[in-house]
Protein backbone atom coordinates (compact mmCIF):
# COMPACT_ATOMS: atom_id res chain seq x y z
CA UNK A 1 0.00 0.00 0.00
CA UNK A 2 1.66 3.57 -1.13
CA UNK A 3 2.29 5.52 1.92
CA UNK A 4 2.27 9.89 1.28
CA UNK A 5 4.27 12.43 2.30
CA UNK A 6 2.56 16.03 2.31
CA UNK A 7 4.20 19.21 1.21
CA UNK A 8 2.16 22.20 2.54
CA UNK A 9 3.02 25.52 0.06
CA UNK A 10 0.63 28.37 0.42
CA UNK A 11 -1.83 27.11 2.42
CA UNK A 12 -2.54 24.35 -0.17
CA UNK A 13 -1.63 20.47 0.46
CA UNK A 14 0.02 17.85 -1.75
CA UNK A 15 0.88 14.46 -1.49
CA UNK A 16 3.91 13.16 -2.23
CA UNK A 17 4.19 8.92 -3.24
CA UNK A 18 6.59 7.39 -1.01
CA UNK A 19 8.81 4.74 -3.10
CA UNK A 20 10.95 2.13 -1.22
CA UNK A 21 12.76 0.18 -2.64
CA UNK A 22 14.30 -4.22 -1.38
CA UNK A 23 16.82 -2.62 0.78
CA UNK A 24 14.59 -0.52 2.29
CA UNK A 25 15.66 3.17 1.04
CA UNK A 26 12.77 5.43 1.05
CA UNK A 27 12.16 8.34 -2.09
CA UNK A 28 9.59 11.11 -2.71
CA UNK A 29 8.35 10.40 -5.98
CA UNK A 30 7.90 14.17 -7.43
CA UNK A 31 6.96 13.27 -10.94
CA UNK A 32 3.64 15.30 -10.43
CA UNK A 33 5.12 18.31 -8.77
CA UNK A 34 5.27 20.58 -11.50
CA UNK A 35 2.37 19.68 -12.64
CA UNK A 36 0.49 20.09 -9.46
CA UNK A 37 1.94 23.11 -7.96
CA UNK A 38 4.20 24.67 -10.39
CA UNK A 39 7.04 24.08 -7.89
CA UNK A 40 10.35 22.07 -9.05
CA UNK A 41 12.89 20.85 -6.60
CA UNK A 42 16.87 22.21 -6.49
CA UNK A 43 19.73 20.27 -5.77
CA UNK A 44 23.03 21.09 -6.19
CA UNK A 45 25.04 18.30 -7.81
CA UNK A 46 22.06 16.38 -6.86
CA UNK A 47 22.94 14.82 -3.93
CA UNK A 48 19.62 14.38 -2.10
CA UNK A 49 18.02 13.36 -5.43
CA UNK A 50 17.48 10.03 -7.17
CA UNK A 51 17.22 9.93 -10.89
CA UNK A 52 15.72 6.11 -11.17
CA UNK A 53 15.04 3.04 -10.10
CA UNK A 54 18.03 0.17 -10.44
CA UNK A 55 18.41 -3.54 -9.97
CA UNK A 56 21.99 -3.25 -10.45
CA UNK A 57 23.84 -2.14 -7.84
CA UNK A 58 23.14 -1.35 -4.00
CA UNK A 59 25.68 1.00 -1.82
CA UNK A 60 25.12 1.67 1.86
CA UNK A 61 27.51 4.85 2.47
CA UNK A 62 26.71 4.47 5.85
CA UNK A 63 27.42 0.70 6.51
CA UNK A 64 30.12 0.46 3.45
CA UNK A 65 28.38 -1.94 1.53
CA UNK A 66 28.62 -2.33 -1.85
CA UNK A 67 26.53 -5.76 -3.86
CA UNK A 68 26.39 -6.15 -7.47
CA UNK A 69 23.04 -7.36 -8.15
CA UNK A 70 23.12 -8.76 -4.27
CA UNK A 71 26.78 -10.07 -4.64
CA UNK A 72 29.19 -8.70 -1.87
CA UNK A 73 32.08 -6.98 -3.14
CA UNK A 74 34.28 -8.82 -1.15
CA UNK A 75 33.42 -11.84 -2.78
CA UNK A 76 33.25 -10.74 -6.20
CA UNK A 77 36.66 -9.91 -5.80
CA UNK A 78 37.40 -12.66 -4.48
CA UNK A 79 36.25 -15.81 -5.97
CA UNK A 80 34.62 -14.40 -9.41
CA UNK A 81 36.57 -13.31 -12.57
CA UNK A 82 36.49 -9.97 -14.25
CA UNK A 83 34.37 -11.53 -17.19
CA UNK A 84 31.83 -13.24 -14.68
CA UNK A 85 31.15 -9.64 -12.80
CA UNK A 86 30.74 -8.21 -16.43
CA UNK A 87 28.29 -10.94 -17.14
CA UNK A 88 26.46 -10.43 -13.95
CA UNK A 89 25.61 -6.69 -13.90
CA UNK A 90 24.95 -6.66 -17.76
CA UNK A 91 22.14 -9.84 -17.81
CA UNK A 92 21.86 -10.35 -14.03
CA UNK A 93 22.98 -13.32 -12.95
CA UNK A 94 26.35 -15.17 -12.81
CA UNK A 95 26.90 -16.87 -16.12
CA UNK A 96 26.58 -21.32 -15.64
CA UNK A 97 29.62 -22.96 -17.51
CA UNK A 98 28.38 -22.52 -20.81
CA UNK A 99 27.00 -18.92 -21.25
CA UNK A 100 30.74 -18.38 -19.78
CA UNK A 101 32.55 -19.62 -22.32
CA UNK A 102 30.27 -18.54 -25.34
CA UNK A 103 30.65 -14.55 -23.72
CA UNK A 104 34.41 -15.83 -23.17
CA UNK A 105 34.94 -16.71 -26.78
CA UNK A 106 32.49 -14.08 -28.24
CA UNK A 107 34.39 -11.52 -27.08
CA UNK A 108 37.73 -13.03 -28.43
CA UNK A 109 35.89 -13.13 -31.98
CA UNK A 110 35.56 -9.14 -31.64
CA UNK A 111 38.71 -8.00 -30.40
CA UNK A 112 40.79 -7.10 -33.68
CA UNK A 113 39.91 -3.60 -34.52
CA UNK A 114 39.39 -2.22 -37.79
CA UNK A 115 43.06 -1.31 -39.09
CA UNK A 116 42.05 2.65 -40.00
CA UNK A 117 41.82 2.80 -36.17
CA UNK A 118 45.65 3.00 -37.07
CA UNK A 119 44.97 6.39 -38.95
CA UNK A 120 42.89 7.71 -36.43
CA UNK A 121 45.70 7.07 -33.44
CA UNK A 122 48.39 8.40 -36.07
CA UNK A 123 45.90 12.22 -35.83
CA UNK A 124 46.94 12.56 -32.33
CA UNK A 125 49.83 14.48 -30.78
CA UNK A 126 52.31 12.04 -29.32
CA UNK A 127 51.49 13.86 -25.42
CA UNK A 128 47.53 13.18 -26.26
CA UNK A 129 46.02 12.08 -22.79
CA UNK A 130 45.13 8.18 -23.25
CA UNK A 131 41.76 9.62 -22.13
CA UNK A 132 40.75 11.74 -24.82
CA UNK A 133 42.20 9.14 -27.16
CA UNK A 134 40.07 6.52 -25.51
CA UNK A 135 37.10 8.74 -26.22
CA UNK A 136 37.37 9.47 -30.04
CA UNK A 137 37.90 5.59 -30.40
CA UNK A 138 35.05 4.49 -28.65
CA UNK A 139 33.01 7.17 -30.50
CA UNK A 140 34.58 5.95 -34.01
CA UNK A 141 32.70 2.61 -33.67
CA UNK A 142 29.99 4.80 -35.15
CA UNK A 143 31.43 4.93 -37.88
CA UNK A 144 32.69 1.23 -38.42
CA UNK A 145 29.34 0.06 -37.08
CA UNK A 146 26.64 2.46 -38.33
CA UNK A 147 23.92 0.17 -37.57
CA UNK A 148 24.50 0.80 -33.42
CA UNK A 149 22.79 4.25 -34.77
CA UNK A 150 19.58 2.86 -35.06
CA UNK A 151 17.29 3.54 -31.90
CA UNK A 152 15.16 0.95 -32.45
CA UNK A 153 17.16 -1.28 -33.01
CA UNK A 154 15.65 -4.47 -30.33
CA UNK A 155 17.80 -4.68 -27.15
CA UNK A 156 18.73 -8.15 -27.49
CA UNK A 157 20.21 -6.93 -31.16
CA UNK A 158 22.67 -4.78 -29.37
CA UNK A 159 24.07 -7.76 -27.63
CA UNK A 160 26.61 -7.47 -30.71
CA UNK A 161 27.59 -3.67 -30.03
CA UNK A 162 28.25 -5.19 -25.87
CA UNK A 163 30.39 -7.66 -27.16
CA UNK A 164 32.19 -5.45 -29.22
CA UNK A 165 32.68 -2.83 -26.34
CA UNK A 166 33.90 -5.53 -23.77
CA UNK A 167 36.14 -6.63 -26.62
CA UNK A 168 37.79 -3.60 -27.95
CA UNK A 169 38.05 -1.51 -25.08
CA UNK A 170 41.36 -3.12 -24.23
CA UNK A 171 42.42 -3.11 -27.35
CA UNK A 172 42.17 0.61 -27.87
CA UNK A 173 43.38 1.09 -23.65
CA UNK A 174 46.20 -0.39 -25.24
CA UNK A 175 46.95 0.95 -28.52
CA UNK A 176 46.44 4.62 -27.16
CA UNK A 177 49.46 3.73 -24.45
CA UNK A 178 51.40 2.35 -26.73
CA UNK A 179 50.93 4.99 -29.04
CA UNK A 180 51.58 7.60 -25.97
CA UNK A 181 54.84 5.90 -25.56
CA UNK A 182 55.81 5.73 -29.30
CA UNK A 183 56.02 1.40 -29.37
CA UNK A 184 54.52 -0.65 -31.69
CA UNK A 185 50.85 -1.41 -31.24
CA UNK A 186 50.33 -5.05 -30.30
CA UNK A 187 47.13 -7.12 -31.29
CA UNK A 188 45.24 -9.13 -29.43
CA UNK A 189 46.29 -13.06 -28.47
CA UNK A 190 42.86 -14.84 -28.60
CA UNK A 191 45.18 -17.33 -26.54
CA UNK A 192 45.17 -15.31 -23.61
CA UNK A 193 42.42 -14.56 -21.09
CA UNK A 194 40.98 -11.44 -21.31
CA UNK A 195 43.52 -9.59 -18.84
CA UNK A 196 46.28 -11.78 -19.80
CA UNK A 197 45.40 -10.56 -23.32
CA UNK A 198 45.47 -6.44 -22.12
CA UNK A 199 48.53 -7.17 -20.44
CA UNK A 200 50.19 -8.57 -24.12
CA UNK A 201 48.57 -5.38 -25.89
CA UNK A 202 50.11 -3.28 -23.27
CA UNK A 203 53.53 -4.62 -22.59
CA UNK A 204 55.02 -6.73 -25.66
CA UNK A 205 57.74 -6.23 -27.16
CA UNK A 206 58.49 -7.64 -30.91
CA UNK A 207 61.22 -9.76 -29.75
CA UNK A 208 60.38 -10.11 -26.26
CA UNK A 209 56.98 -11.49 -25.67
CA UNK A 210 54.84 -10.90 -22.71
CA UNK A 211 55.43 -13.36 -20.04
CA UNK A 212 52.35 -13.81 -18.22
CA UNK A 213 52.92 -13.11 -14.37
CA UNK A 214 50.19 -14.54 -12.65
CA UNK A 215 50.28 -11.95 -9.52
CA UNK A 216 50.06 -9.26 -11.64
CA UNK A 217 46.87 -11.04 -13.42
CA UNK A 218 45.29 -11.45 -10.16
CA UNK A 219 45.89 -8.17 -9.01
CA UNK A 220 44.43 -6.30 -11.80
CA UNK A 221 41.37 -8.69 -12.28
CA UNK A 222 40.94 -7.85 -8.56
CA UNK A 223 40.99 -4.31 -8.99
CA UNK A 224 39.00 -4.10 -12.38
CA UNK A 225 36.02 -5.76 -10.47
CA UNK A 226 36.55 -3.43 -7.97
CA UNK A 227 35.73 -0.46 -10.56
CA UNK A 228 33.26 -2.44 -12.22
CA UNK A 229 30.19 -0.26 -11.34
CA UNK A 230 29.15 2.49 -8.54
CA UNK A 231 25.26 3.15 -9.40
CA UNK A 232 24.06 6.40 -10.26
CA UNK A 233 27.93 8.24 -10.35
CA UNK A 234 28.51 10.88 -12.31
CA UNK A 235 30.02 8.69 -15.55
CA UNK A 236 27.40 6.22 -15.15
CA UNK A 237 24.77 9.19 -14.66
CA UNK A 238 26.52 10.77 -18.05
CA UNK A 239 26.01 7.31 -19.68
CA UNK A 240 22.20 7.32 -19.22
CA UNK A 241 21.52 10.85 -20.03
CA UNK A 242 23.39 10.70 -22.84
CA UNK A 243 21.49 6.96 -23.79
CA UNK A 244 18.15 8.44 -23.19
CA UNK A 245 18.18 10.88 -26.23
CA UNK A 246 18.34 7.28 -28.07
CA UNK A 247 22.10 8.20 -29.03
CA UNK A 248 23.83 4.62 -29.56
CA UNK A 249 25.94 2.96 -26.60
CA UNK A 250 29.54 3.56 -28.28
CA UNK A 251 28.62 7.60 -27.82
CA UNK A 252 27.17 7.16 -24.67
CA UNK A 253 30.25 5.10 -23.41
CA UNK A 254 32.30 7.80 -25.05
CA UNK A 255 30.85 10.44 -23.02
CA UNK A 256 31.36 8.70 -19.61
CA UNK A 257 34.80 8.25 -20.35
CA UNK A 258 34.97 11.53 -20.78
CA UNK A 259 32.76 12.75 -17.10
CA UNK A 260 35.07 9.70 -15.18
CA UNK A 261 38.41 11.80 -16.98
CA UNK A 262 37.52 14.74 -14.18
CA UNK A 263 40.03 14.59 -10.98
CA UNK A 264 37.06 14.88 -8.85
CA UNK A 265 35.81 11.39 -10.26
CA UNK A 266 38.32 8.77 -12.26
CA UNK A 267 40.67 10.86 -13.02
CA UNK A 268 41.53 10.92 -8.95
CA UNK A 269 44.15 8.07 -8.96
CA UNK A 270 46.29 9.76 -11.65
CA UNK A 271 45.90 12.90 -9.13
CA UNK A 272 46.45 10.81 -5.63
CA UNK A 273 50.04 9.35 -7.24
CA UNK A 274 50.92 12.66 -8.45
CA UNK A 275 49.87 14.74 -5.08
CA UNK A 276 52.28 11.32 -3.08
CA UNK A 277 54.90 11.91 -5.33
CA UNK A 278 54.87 15.59 -4.95
CA UNK A 279 54.60 14.97 -0.96
CA UNK A 280 57.42 12.27 -1.38
CA UNK A 281 59.77 14.54 -2.89
CA UNK A 282 58.81 17.79 -0.93
CA UNK A 283 60.23 16.13 1.77
CA UNK A 284 57.58 13.71 3.41
CA UNK A 285 55.92 16.27 5.33
CA UNK A 286 52.26 14.62 5.73
CA UNK A 287 51.24 17.05 8.32
CA UNK A 288 52.21 19.94 5.92
CA UNK A 289 49.33 18.31 3.45
CA UNK A 290 47.03 17.66 5.52
CA UNK A 291 47.17 21.07 7.12
CA UNK A 292 46.69 22.83 3.13
CA UNK A 293 43.99 20.03 2.86
CA UNK A 294 42.20 22.04 5.69
CA UNK A 295 42.80 25.74 4.49
CA UNK A 296 40.11 26.90 2.43
CA UNK A 297 42.30 29.55 0.81
CA UNK A 298 44.27 26.88 -0.43
CA UNK A 299 42.86 25.14 -3.90
CA UNK A 300 44.72 21.70 -2.52
CA UNK A 301 42.65 18.92 -2.06
CA UNK A 302 43.94 15.07 -0.19
CA UNK A 303 43.16 13.63 -3.39
CA UNK A 304 41.73 10.03 -2.99
CA UNK A 305 39.86 11.08 0.23
CA UNK A 306 36.13 11.93 0.84
CA UNK A 307 33.08 9.94 -1.50
CA UNK A 308 29.58 11.60 -2.24
CA UNK A 309 28.21 7.90 -0.98
CA UNK A 310 30.48 6.28 1.68
CA UNK A 311 30.83 7.98 5.09
CA UNK A 312 32.68 5.50 6.94
CA UNK A 313 34.68 3.56 4.64
CA UNK A 314 34.81 2.82 0.97
CA UNK A 315 34.62 -1.35 1.22
CA UNK A 316 36.86 -1.46 -1.94
CA UNK A 317 39.71 1.26 -0.66
CA UNK A 318 39.70 -1.58 1.90
CA UNK A 319 40.47 -4.61 -0.28
CA UNK A 320 42.73 -2.54 -2.18
CA UNK A 321 44.94 -0.79 0.24
CA UNK A 322 45.14 -4.97 1.87
CA UNK A 323 45.72 -5.70 -1.86
CA UNK A 324 48.53 -3.54 -2.08
CA UNK A 325 50.48 -4.81 0.63
CA UNK A 326 50.24 -8.04 -0.50
CA UNK A 327 51.18 -7.31 -4.43
CA UNK A 328 54.20 -5.24 -3.53
CA UNK A 329 55.56 -7.84 -1.04
CA UNK A 330 55.19 -10.60 -3.53
CA UNK A 331 56.71 -8.82 -5.88
CA UNK A 332 59.61 -7.29 -3.71
CA UNK A 333 58.48 -3.78 -4.56
CA UNK A 334 59.03 -1.54 -1.84
CA UNK A 335 57.54 1.34 -2.74
CA UNK A 336 58.07 4.44 -0.48
CA UNK A 337 54.34 6.49 -1.73
CA UNK A 338 52.85 3.31 0.09
CA UNK A 339 54.02 4.82 3.23
CA UNK A 340 53.15 7.83 2.97
CA UNK A 341 49.77 7.05 1.64
CA UNK A 342 49.52 5.70 4.98
CA UNK A 343 50.44 7.93 7.01
CA UNK A 344 48.57 10.42 5.67
CA UNK A 345 45.90 8.43 6.20
CA UNK A 346 46.71 7.82 9.61
CA UNK A 347 46.87 11.29 10.27
CA UNK A 348 43.93 12.40 8.43
CA UNK A 349 41.32 9.67 10.69
CA UNK A 350 43.09 11.26 13.86
CA UNK A 351 42.00 14.69 12.64
CA UNK A 352 38.94 16.32 13.52
CA UNK A 353 38.55 18.09 9.86
CA UNK A 354 38.41 14.88 8.42
CA UNK A 355 36.76 13.29 11.15
CA UNK A 356 33.72 15.53 11.35
CA UNK A 357 33.29 15.60 7.44
CA UNK A 358 33.70 11.64 7.34
CA UNK A 359 36.53 11.88 5.26
CA UNK A 360 38.08 8.56 4.51
CA UNK A 361 40.52 6.69 1.99
CA UNK A 362 38.19 5.80 -1.63
CA UNK A 363 38.83 3.56 -3.87
CA UNK A 364 41.15 5.87 -5.78
CA UNK A 365 43.93 6.22 -2.67
CA UNK A 366 45.93 2.89 -3.17
CA UNK A 367 44.87 1.83 -6.59
CA UNK A 368 47.16 3.70 -8.29
CA UNK A 369 50.10 1.96 -6.25
CA UNK A 370 48.79 -1.56 -7.48
CA UNK A 371 48.36 -0.09 -10.98
CA UNK A 372 52.21 1.52 -10.85
CA UNK A 373 53.71 -1.75 -9.29
CA UNK A 374 52.36 -3.93 -12.20
CA UNK A 375 53.83 -1.05 -14.43
CA UNK A 376 50.97 0.65 -15.64
CA UNK A 377 51.71 4.37 -16.42
CA UNK A 378 50.72 7.12 -14.30
CA UNK A 379 48.88 8.81 -17.43
CA UNK A 380 46.99 5.43 -18.01
CA UNK A 381 45.59 5.15 -14.61
CA UNK A 382 42.13 6.84 -15.72
CA UNK A 383 41.82 4.25 -18.32
CA UNK A 384 41.76 1.66 -16.43
CA UNK A 385 39.40 2.89 -14.10
CA UNK A 386 37.35 3.49 -17.90
CA UNK A 387 37.89 -0.80 -18.46
CA UNK A 388 37.06 -1.99 -15.26
CA UNK A 389 33.50 0.40 -15.30
CA UNK A 390 32.73 -0.47 -18.96
CA UNK A 391 30.50 -3.41 -17.88
CA UNK A 392 28.85 -0.86 -15.24
CA UNK A 393 27.96 1.53 -17.52
CA UNK A 394 26.86 -1.02 -20.05
CA UNK A 395 24.11 -2.22 -17.57
CA UNK A 396 23.17 1.10 -16.45
CA UNK A 397 22.41 2.01 -20.12
CA UNK A 398 20.84 -1.22 -20.93
CA UNK A 399 18.67 -0.91 -18.26
CA UNK A 400 17.62 2.49 -18.77
CA UNK A 401 17.03 1.33 -22.32
CA UNK A 402 14.93 -1.38 -21.12
CA UNK A 403 12.70 0.30 -18.71
CA UNK A 404 12.30 3.16 -21.68
CA UNK A 405 13.02 6.06 -19.27
CA UNK A 406 12.56 9.34 -20.65
CA UNK A 407 15.32 11.45 -22.10
CA UNK A 408 16.76 13.49 -19.06
CA UNK A 409 15.98 17.33 -19.23
CA UNK A 410 16.53 18.90 -15.79
CA UNK A 411 14.46 22.18 -15.01
CA UNK A 412 15.98 24.93 -13.32
CA UNK A 413 15.30 28.12 -11.47
CA UNK A 414 15.73 31.63 -13.78
CA UNK A 415 18.13 34.26 -11.77
CA UNK A 416 18.73 36.43 -14.69
CA UNK A 417 17.66 39.85 -16.55
CA UNK A 418 13.99 40.41 -16.73
CA UNK A 419 11.98 41.27 -20.01
CA UNK A 420 14.34 44.38 -21.56
CA UNK A 421 13.81 45.72 -25.18
CA UNK A 422 16.33 45.79 -27.74
CA UNK A 423 17.73 49.43 -28.36
CA UNK A 424 19.62 49.48 -31.21
CA UNK A 425 23.09 51.57 -31.41
CA UNK A 426 23.24 54.75 -32.69
CA UNK A 427 26.24 53.76 -34.71
CA UNK A 428 24.53 51.21 -36.29
CA UNK A 429 24.48 51.17 -40.07
C1 LIG B 1 35.15 8.46 -7.43
O1 LIG B 1 30.25 8.75 -6.97
C2 LIG B 1 30.98 7.67 -7.02
O2 LIG B 1 30.56 6.60 -6.72
C3 LIG B 1 32.40 7.93 -7.51
C4 LIG B 1 33.34 6.73 -7.48
C5 LIG B 1 32.87 5.65 -8.44
O3 LIG B 1 33.24 4.48 -8.20
O4 LIG B 1 32.27 5.99 -9.49
O5 LIG B 1 33.41 6.21 -6.17
C6 LIG B 1 34.73 7.13 -7.94
O6 LIG B 1 34.96 9.43 -8.10
C7 LIG B 1 35.78 8.55 -6.07
C8 LIG B 1 36.11 10.02 -5.65
C9 LIG B 1 37.45 10.40 -6.29
N1 LIG B 1 37.71 11.84 -6.09
C10 LIG B 1 38.64 12.27 -5.21
O7 LIG B 1 39.29 11.53 -4.49
C11 LIG B 1 38.85 13.78 -5.20
C12 LIG B 1 38.92 14.30 -3.76
N2 LIG B 1 37.59 14.17 -3.15
C13 LIG B 1 36.66 15.21 -3.31
O8 LIG B 1 36.89 16.25 -4.12
C14 LIG B 1 35.28 14.98 -2.75
O9 LIG B 1 35.41 14.34 -1.55
C15 LIG B 1 34.34 14.25 -3.65
C16 LIG B 1 34.26 14.87 -5.01
C17 LIG B 1 34.73 12.82 -3.80
C18 LIG B 1 32.95 14.29 -3.01
O10 LIG B 1 32.54 15.62 -3.03
P1 LIG B 1 31.15 16.08 -2.37
O11 LIG B 1 30.34 14.92 -1.93
O12 LIG B 1 30.55 17.07 -3.31
O13 LIG B 1 31.62 16.79 -1.03
P2 LIG B 1 32.05 18.32 -0.93
O14 LIG B 1 33.02 18.62 -2.03
O15 LIG B 1 30.83 19.15 -0.77
O16 LIG B 1 32.89 18.28 0.44
C19 LIG B 1 32.24 18.36 1.72
C20 LIG B 1 33.27 19.01 2.63
C21 LIG B 1 33.78 20.35 2.11
O17 LIG B 1 34.22 21.11 3.22
P3 LIG B 1 33.19 22.23 3.86
O18 LIG B 1 32.78 23.15 2.73
O19 LIG B 1 32.05 21.43 4.46
O20 LIG B 1 34.05 22.92 4.93
O21 LIG B 1 34.44 18.18 2.71
C22 LIG B 1 35.55 18.87 2.16
C23 LIG B 1 35.00 19.98 1.32
O22 LIG B 1 35.94 21.05 1.22
N3 LIG B 1 36.29 17.89 1.35
C24 LIG B 1 37.62 17.79 1.32
C25 LIG B 1 37.88 16.69 0.47
N4 LIG B 1 36.72 16.18 0.02
C26 LIG B 1 35.74 16.92 0.57
N5 LIG B 1 38.59 18.51 1.90
C27 LIG B 1 39.87 18.13 1.62
N6 LIG B 1 40.21 17.07 0.84
C28 LIG B 1 39.24 16.34 0.24
N7 LIG B 1 39.55 15.33 -0.55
Amino acid sequence: MTKFAELIVDGKSYQLPIVEGTENERGLDISKLRAESGLITLDYGFKNTGSTQSAVTFLDGEKGILRHRGYRIEDLAEKATFLEVAYLLIYGKLPNEDEYQTFNKEIKEHQLVHEDIKKILSGFPSNAHPMGVLSSLATSQTAFFPESLDPHRPIEKKDITIRRLLAKIPTFVAWAHTKEAGIRQNYPNPKLSYVENFMHMLFSKPNQPYEVDPIIVQALEKILILHADHEQNCSASTVRIVGSSQASLYASIAAGISALWGPLHGGANQAVIQMLENIKHDGGDVEKYINKAKDKDDPFRLMGFGHRVYKNFDPRARIIKKNADEVLSRLGIQDPVLDIAKKLEETALKDDYFVERKLFPNVDFYSGIILRAIGIPTLMFPVMFSLGRLPGWIAQWKEMRANKEPIGRPRQIYVGEKERDFVERKDRK
